[in-house]
């Protein structure tokens, strides 16, 4: 295929802005799919994606548009459009030359719009603006393009306007793409060197490798190499997705399709390597792989120990899936034996949970979530610690260093002031203040990770009654001032409700956390003390006392069914407990950790 008819693209947005419509749009009008199709959004197809509306895993759709008499082989490639998998959205933009920068007429520019603008912009791509939903019976066309021009600097006049929804505009959109964005690069007959932009597990085919070829070409039969570990593999079948998957005999330069070879596991494929042939290899290996840093991490206990072999084989299987999602068995002198999971960010535990929720019926405790933290030991060694439980004693710790993120929000001019004072309170630093226009502004902070995760985004939504928007970056671990806090109920420690706090804070969320604790648990046959402690020294104290009447008293007089409920109900909650010693402890309250951040 001769590259002069080849263009490879991203749609980079803001969640919600439209991106999914817009692609379906563009295979709609190629014929690629049929109206029936198009209704039911191809694109996102794992059920998660539906239900939440967030492109998770980037994909790939190759369109065959005809234009001025010449067939164009015009490559989507999907980006995920949230904060937690920067990586990848950074890995599909490299198997692009253009990206398509969608903005809802009316919300205008969000803070993913920017950050994703900007990956792009890092990335060498020519970018061209696309403001969608212009049938909207409410607009801010000009001004959204004012936004545009202030904040990402990029000129009004060739931006596109159109209605994803209702297909107008959308020829447009391919004649400015086969205008505007350069054709890809590439000698046909150099060393193959194609980028892994994303991987995806098939019961059928085993895994499936999505590739951007930039120099050489792959043909089927061939063996290839992966240059990150050196590791070959027999290529059983190459071909691109239309969107259904198509097999051809070779892919040339610029090209964007997938391989089907003999690797086993989802694992050894890494998003950003480069495969190239095992004879006549390529010299280097394409810029940029990196391995993905889980930087969330939390317990999740079956409450039936019986069930610990189901869970990991569940777990097992959506790691399948998901090469950066991983899990080691750990145990807890609370819990038993469980496992200790970790995840990009907060986004991506809440998928993988309700993976977790929706396939498999195992009762889980799931622990409340902390950040990656950094050890400096006193021994001159670091350490990684994923776990509160594993913080060694104070004596043995040079340095307590905590991940810290560059924070941009978009926010309403009104409520810059309730943001700033959101920030500070969470040990934020100011970088920077930008209006977009007269009535929005982006302001920018340094925050430490493990503040924003909890309830950031909650706080930042319920202060701006859902206008603001944000978007972070982990730039680097940075000393502070930590400590673990051990919480104690009935003089024993609970290992599961230990937390890392800053120790100006300790006190206080101690304080809140055992009032917190008071609430969940119910009352027993004796008293209960609920303590938090920083090493041998109580900071805070809550006494639960004994119990002294019957659930069921205040039905007296009631009719049996009203008493058989609130039984049934009963044995309901009893399902998601955790005997503790002579105490049960409900799942809400390993959570509650969380509500007082
Ligand atoms: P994520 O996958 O969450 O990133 O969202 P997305 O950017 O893919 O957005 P999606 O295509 O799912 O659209 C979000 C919502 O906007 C849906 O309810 C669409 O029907 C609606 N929408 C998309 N394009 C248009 C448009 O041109 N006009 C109107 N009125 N609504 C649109």
């Amino acid at each position: 295929m001769d590259t002069k008819y080849i263009r490879n693209f991203s749609i980079v947005a803001h969640i919600d802005h439209g991106k999914s419509t817009l692609a379906d749009q563009l295979l709609l009008l190629s014929g690629a799919i049929t109206q029936r199709e198009f209704k039911e959004q191809i694109l996102d197809d794992l059920d998660v994606e539906k239900e939440r509306g967030i492109t998770v895993k980037a994909r790939a759709v190759t369109i065959h548009y005809t234009h001025e008499g010449e067939v164009y082989e015009l490559n989507l490639i999907d980006t995920p459009g949230h904060v937690d998998f920067h990586y990848e959205v950074s890995r599909s933009l490299a198997a692009c030359e253009g990206a398509l920068l969608l903005i809802d007429a009316f919300q205008g520019v969000q803070a993913q719009s920017v950050a994703n603008a900007y990956a792009a912009i890092e990335a060498d791509l020519s970018i061209i603006t696309v403001v969608n939903k212009i049938d909207l019976p409410v607009t801010r066309i000009e001004e959204v393009l004012e936004e545009v021009e202030t904040i990402i600097g990029l000129p009004p006049d060739e931006a596109l306007r159109v209605s994803a929804k209702q297909g107008i505009g959308i020829h447009d959109v391919f004649k400015a793409i086969i205008k505007h964005i350069p054709p890809p690069a590439g000698l046909a007959d150099a060393p193959l060197r194609a980028l892994v932009f994303d991987s995806k597990y098939d019961n059928y085919r085993g895994v499936i490798t999505y590739i951007r070829v930039k120099e050489g070409t792959l043909h089927k039969g061939q063996t290839i190499k992966f240059m990150n570990d050196g590791s070959k593999s027999h290529v059983i079948e190459v071909g691109q997705f239309c969107p259904k998957m198509v097999s051809c005999d070779s892919l040339g330069p610029g090209q964007v399709g997938y391989i089907v070879s003999g690797v086993k596991t989802l694992g050894d494929i890494h998003v950003g390597d480069t495969v190239t042939l095992a004879e006549n290899p390529a010299e280097k290996a394409l810029p940029g792989y990196a391995k993905p840093q889980q930087m969330v991490f939390c317990g999740m206990y079956p409450i039936d120990a019986t069930d610990f072999e189901k869970l990991r084989d569940e777990l097992h299987k959506l790691s399948l899936n998901d090469a950066s999602f991983t899990f080691a068995p750990e145990s807890s002198d609370a819990l038993g034996f469980g496992f200790r999971c970790g995840f990009l960010g907060m986004l991506h535990m809440e998928i993988i949970q309700q993976r977790l929720e929706q396939e498999q019926e195992i009762d889980l405790i799931q622990t409340a979530p902390n950040v990656t933290y950094e050890l400096l030991l006193t021994n001159g060694q670091t350490q990684l610690i994923d776990n509160p439980e594993n913080v060694p004693d104070a004596g043995q710790i040079q340095e307590f260093r905590e991940p810290i993120a560059k924070t941009a929000f978009i926010v309403p001019g009104e409520n810059i002031g309730t943001i700033m004072q959101l920030c500070a309170d969470r040990r934020g630093i100011y970088k920077s203040t930008e209006y977009l226009g007269p009535l929005r502004a982006q302001i920018v902070y340094e925050l430490p990770l493990g503040e924003i995760v909890y309830d950031m985004h909650d706080r930042l939504k319920s202060a701006t009654r859902g206008y603001g928007t944000m978007d972070y970056e982990i730039i680097g671990f940075k000393e502070s001032d930590l400590v673990k806090m051990d919480i104690l109920v009935k003089g024993v420690k609970v290992d599961a409700l230990a937390t890392i706090v800053h120790r100006s804070e300790a006190e206080r969320r101690g304080r809140s956390l055992v009032k917190r604790l008071k609430k969940e648990i119910s009352k027993h046959q004796f008293e209960i003390a609920l303590q938090a402690a920083i090493g041998a020294r109580v900071i805070a104290r809550e006494t639960l006392s004994a119990l002294r009447k019957n659930v069921t008293a205040k039905c007296y007089g009631g009719d049996i069914t009203r008493k058989r409920k609130l039984w049934a109900k009963q044995k309901e909650g009893k399902k998601r407990m955790k005997q503790f010693g002579q105490v049960e402890i409900p799942q809400k309250a390993f959570l509650s950790v969380l509500d007082v951040a």
